[in-house]
């Protein structure tokens, strides 16, 4: 069944928990989708976990759309949600528009995500608007993290935590269809969810949350620059790669790759006529 922002209001209400897991190819798109995962982001975390980097920062509008089309030709039932990268929406509203609209027409996404609350509310209530849903992001948003000061769970202090709970009322009143809640603490996750209509997809969050979403490089063992408390790993997929790979590399250094059912053939007498 096809997952749309429909799909995600009506799994809440009926208290169906809503899968989501990070993509950046065709491939893992259509393995995921197949799985029956509900929706695909494709996250900025691309910056961290596919180009390199160490923050989000770098991500462009090109880098998203790149990886944003791959995704969605994999994706037949799950909802794509592609991330707007840092300062695609926050210079103005004009630019969030322009900018989710190139997401959706070159990217091919379902919806579009953007990181903020209330400074943010002006840019949500244009996209979608403009007829594209928004997924909001709150809590330890990877773009602010120069702001921050490194990776630190927010919203831990009452002040901290009123202006959270604040900023997910507003950005549920001026239209986004989901928020995503990033490293913050159980208790005041499971008080958004219980307060908002629209679904909470945590991560870093708690098991209180509508649903939950992890960088697929984490969950599959795949990434050892850091590995947040918040992860489980389900394979460990990274050590299984090392190992093929460094089994391709003994066998082609032996010559036991390629084997004989490896190869094409061709008559001898052709051959044999070139010599
Ligand atoms: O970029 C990303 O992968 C994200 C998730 C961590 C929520 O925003």
């Amino acid at each position: 069944m096809k997952n749309t922002v429909v799909t995600f209001r009506q799994m809440k209400e009926k208290g169906e928990k809503i899968s989501m897991l990070t993509a950046y190819d065709y491939s893992t798109a259509k393995l995921m989708d197949e799985a029956g995962v509900n929706s695909i982001l494709v996250g900025d975390s691309l910056g961290n976990v596919i180009l390199g980097y160490e923050d989000t920062i770098s991500v462009t509008m090109e880098d998203m759309i790149h990886h944003g089309a791959a995704v969605a030709r994999g994706a037949k039932n799950a909802l794509v949600i592609i991330d707007m990268p840092f300062m695609s929406y926050q210079t103005s509203v004009y630019d969030a528009v322009v900018n989710a609209g190139r997401l959706m027409k070159e990217g091919r996404a379902g919806a579009v995500k953007l990181e903020g609350g209330a400074e943010v509310v002006p840019q949500i209530r244009a996209i979608t608007a403009a007829g594209i849903p928004v997924c909001a992001h709150l809590g330890l948003t990877p773009q602010s993290i120069n702001a921050f000061g490194g990776f630190k769970v927010q919203g831990k202090t009452e002040a901290a935590a009123k202006k959270l709970l604040a900023d997910a009322e507003a950005v549920q009143e001026a239209g986004a269809f989901a928020v995503v809640l990033e490293g913050i603490p159980r208790k005041l996750a499971d008080l958004i969810t219980e307060k908002l209509v629209i679904p909470t997809i945590g991560i870093g969050a708690g098991n209180g949350c509508d649903g939950q979403v992890l960088v697929y490089q984490d969950m599959l063992g795949m990434f050892s620059d850091f590995t947040p408390k918040f992860v489980k790993c389900y394979a460990k997929l990274g050590e299984v790669m090392k190992d093929a790979f460094a089994r391709y590399r003994e066998e082609i250094q032996s010559g036991a790759f390629p084997a004989e059912e490896h190869e094409y053939k061709m008559d001898d007498d052709i051959i044999e006529k070139l010599y």
